[in-house]
């Protein structure tokens, strides 16, 4: 790997985030890097240090950065114009690929980030059942509403149902119409049901939390459970959507929502995100067809981008390719694998866990299923083996890799040498 090291460059960078930004970053990532380009399965900081890239963004990048396809889609539409308010055919086509792949999708409402998709999700459950509680999973991430940002990552996890808040400044009463439960447990699910049937509007699950798989036959159950008492089901496929299968997890794992939320990979890099999911759900976006009662308030200036739109579509035709998805499994597989294999080889008690295309390793001798389970991980082991990585050039994020399409069998190599270097020194053998 090439490299052409100005220090002093990205401290200056460094230094004036630290005075403009508070924390010295965006909040999304530590400040102490600071990346300049990326093309295909790398990036460049701005050092010119070059790293195998595994946090792709934080996932839009799953055909890899720069992609030739998508930048020219892009930057033919920027010249033609780059936001309108009103409709425009890309947007409208992105739509029709959606409703086309994922099978809740009916219909769809264009956002423009993950967070408010989840917020309006849930928003228009609410609307639809004309109840006001929501049922959501201890560790589940769904943005960043008041709503949303209950149990996600509690230090000190506490009682279920009650959430415990993750952030300063959420109104108290908010706490009221959450219920929280732990993933993979459809007897707990059950029993809250069963208790707050008449005031459950919906349930809403990563389908894949985190990096923790649903054990086999949770969301069949939460299915079941759902539908037997009314209460809506809504898949948070922000992350898996159009990743574990061009259907997203809804396909993958054979279980259809009512409603779902989308981002990340169909915005091909820009900001783009949707709610799908069953028309007459959907309807309540529409005041002319439930009436001023029902109708859901919602209006964004960017929704439906013409650029992001375009660059959603170009990304969906390179996925829609025979072997697309083959390949990135094989991908992720043959890396899931030799990290496991490294780590039994150096002695270390670890799970490799997650689905090939996002997966990490969590630091723990016994299989996680839930958010407690990756507590009991090793979490400084975690940190320190990231921040080796680092130094061997693989920049991934806190807790998960993610593969992309453009990753080659050199930078699997490259992966597997900087595991092989940063465990010896994550021992102590070196
Ligand atoms: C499952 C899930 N839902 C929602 C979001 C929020 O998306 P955004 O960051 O676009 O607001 C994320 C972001 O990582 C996510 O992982």
């Amino acid at each position: 790997m090439t490299s052409t090291i100005e220090p002093e460059l990205d401290l200056a960078l460094q230094e004036k985030a630290r005075r403009v930004l508070p924390g010295g970053s965006f909040g999304n990532f530590p400040g102490d890097i600071v990346i300049r380009e990326g093309r295909g399965g790398r990036v460049w900081d701005e050092n010119g240090k070059e790293y195998v890239d595994f946090l792709l963004g934080s996932g839009p990048m799953l055909v890899g950065h720069a992609h030739p396809d998508v930048t020219a889609v892009a930057q033919e539409r920027v010249a033609q114009g780059t936001t309108f308010f009103a409709n425009n055919r890309h947007g409208i086509e992105l739509a029709a690929a959606i409703v086309e792949a994922v099978p809740c999708a009916e219909q769809v409402r264009f956002v423009s980030t993950g967070s408010e998709a989840d917020l309006y999700a849930m928003r228009a459950a609410r609307a639809f059942r004309r109840r006001d509680k929501i049922l959501k999973f201890e560790g589940g991430y769904h943005g960043m509403s008041d709503y949303s940002l209950m149990s996600l990552a509690p230090k000190r996890p506490g009682n279920f149902p009650q959430p415990i808040p993750d952030s300063a400044g959420i109104p108290k009463s908010v706490r009221d119409e959450i219920l929280v439960a732990p993933f993979n447990d459809l007897d707990v699910v059950a029993g809250l049901v069963r208790e707050h049937k008449d005031e459950l509007a919906a349930i809403i699950v990563e389908p894949l939390q985190r990096i923790v798989p649903p054990a086999p036959g949770f969301l069949e159950g939460l299915r079941r459970i759902t539908a037997e008492n009314g209460i809506l089901l809504i898949f948070d496929e922000v992350v898996t959507g159009f990743r574990l299968a061009y259907g997203g997890a809804q396909e993958y794992y054979g279980v259809v929502p009512d409603l779902c939320t989308l981002g990340k990979v169909i915005g091909g890099g820009f900001p783009l995100a949707a709610i799908a999911g069953r028309a007459d759900i959907m309807a309540h976006f529409d005041r002319g067809t439930v009436g001023d009662d029902g109708f859901l308030m919602q209006v964004g200036t960017l929704s439906g981008n013409p650029v992001a739109a375009a660059a959603g579509l170009a990304t969906l035709e390179i996925l829609k390719r025979p072997g697309a998805y083959q390949r990135l499994f094989a991908t992720g597989r043959e890396l899931m694998g030799m990290l496991a294999d490294l780590l039994k080889r150096n002695g270390i008690d670890a799970q490799v866990t997650g689905e090939p295309p996002l997966f990490d390793a969590v630091f723990s001798n016994e299989p996680v299923r839930d958010y407690r389970g990756t507590l009991r991980g090793d979490a400084d082991m975690l940190r320190r083996f990231n921040a080796l990585l680092r130094e061997h050039g693989v920049l991934k994020g806190e807790q998960k890799y993610y593969v992309s399409l453009a990753h080659t069998s050199e930078d699997v190599r490259h992966t597997c040498d900087a595991w092989a270097s940063a465990l010896l020194q994550l021992v102590g053998r070196q």
